[in-house]
C-alpha cells in the first residue's frame, strides 16, 4: 500500500533554532498513528512542519502522491491536510457556527459548506444544539470537539491532532478518544495524533513513534511499544 503521508529526513525548526534532526515517518491510509514524547521533544514542531509552518532546512514532505515540501500551508489544506492545534485555537467571541465556517475557508462552494456543516453536526449533535453560543462558553470537552469539527470542515484526508486531551478530565479524554475512533471507522479519516498520555494513545493507535530531542527514538506497532524499555525510562522515571 502506498503511504498517505511520508516524511523523509526532516530537519526543521524556527529560524536559526533547529528542533527536528532527521525525522522519517510514514502514515498509511486508514491508520491512527500516535506521536508520543515528553514536553519540548518537538511534537508540535513536527505537525507544524507537515503543515508548512516552520523553517525546513532539509527533507521532504510527501502526501497523497504529491511532493508538498515547497507548498504553502493553505494549499496543503486544499490537498487534504488539517492540523487541530494545541490549545485548540478557537475564537472564543465567535459562535460555534462561525468557528466552524472558518474551518471551511478553502471551500468556495456555498452548498458544499452547508453539506460539511451538516456532516459535522451529525457527528457532534451537541455542537448543533450550541450552534449560536459563543465558543468561549463551551466546556473543555465541547471546545475540543469544536476544534476537531472545525478541522473536519475542510474534508481532510489526514487529520492531525495536537494533544487533544490537554487539560481535560479523564472521563472527557475517553470521550474525545471515542470520537477519534469513530472518525476512522465511519468517515475513513486517517489520523496523526500527538499525545503525552502514553497508555491511552497506545490503546487507540495502530502504530506509534516515540520522539525525544527532535529524533525518533523508537517506532512500531502499539502493542509492541507498550512494553518498551525506553517508554518506561522517559515517562516513569520522571
Ligand atoms: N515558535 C517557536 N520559536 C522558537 N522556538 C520554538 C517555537 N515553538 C517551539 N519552540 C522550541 O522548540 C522545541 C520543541 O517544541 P515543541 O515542538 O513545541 O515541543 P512539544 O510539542 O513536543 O512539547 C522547544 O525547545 C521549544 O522551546
Ligand atoms: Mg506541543
Amino acid at each position: 500500500m502506498e503511504p498517505l503521508l511520508e516524511l523523509k529526513n526532516i530537519h526543521a525548526g524556527y529560524g536559526e533554532f533547529r528542533v527536528l534532526h532527521g525525522v522519517d515517518m510514514v502514515v498509511n491510509p486508514g491508520e491512527i498513528v500516535a506521536v508520543i514524547g515528553p514536553n519540548g521533544a518537538g511534537k508540535t514542531t513536527l505537525l507544524k512542519t507537515i503543515m508548512g509552518l516552520t523553517t525546513l532546512y532539509e527533507g521532504r514532505v510527501l502526501f497523497n502522491k504529491h511532493d508538498l515540501t515547497k507548498t504553502s500551508p493553505d494549499r496543503r489544506v486544499k490537498a487534504g491536510l488539517v492540523l487541530v492545534p494545541e490549545g485548540r485555537g478557537l475564537f472564543p467571541n465567535l459562535t460555534v457556527r462561525e468557528n466552524l465556517l472558518l474551518g471551511a475557508y478553502t471551500i468556495n462552494s456555498r452548498s458544499e459548506v452547508e453539506e460539511r456543516l451538516k456532516t459535522v453536526y451529525e457527528l457532534f449533535p451537541r455542537l448543533k444544539e450550541r450552534e449560536n453560543q459563543r465558543a468561549g462558553s463551551l466546556s473543555g470537552g465541547e471546545a475540543q470537539m469544536l476544534a476537531i469539527a472545525r478541522g473536519l470542515m475542510s474534508n481532510p484526508k489526514l487529520l492531525m491532532l495536537d494533544e487533544p486531551s490537554l487539560g481535560l478530565a479523564p472521563k472527557i479524554v475517553a470521550e474525545v478518544f471515542e470520537v477519534i475512533k469513530k472518525l476512522r471507522v465511519e468517515k475513513n479519516i486517517t489520523i496523526l495524533l500527538v499525545e503525552q498520555h502514553v497508555k491511552e494513545s497506545l490503546e487507540l493507535a495502530d502504530r506509534a513513534y516515540i520522539i525525544q530531542g527532535g529524533r525518533i527514538i523508537a517506532s512500531g506497532k502499539s502493542e509492541e511499544l507498550r512494553n518498551l524499555e525506553e517508554l518506561r525510562r522517559i515517562y516513569l522515571a520522571v
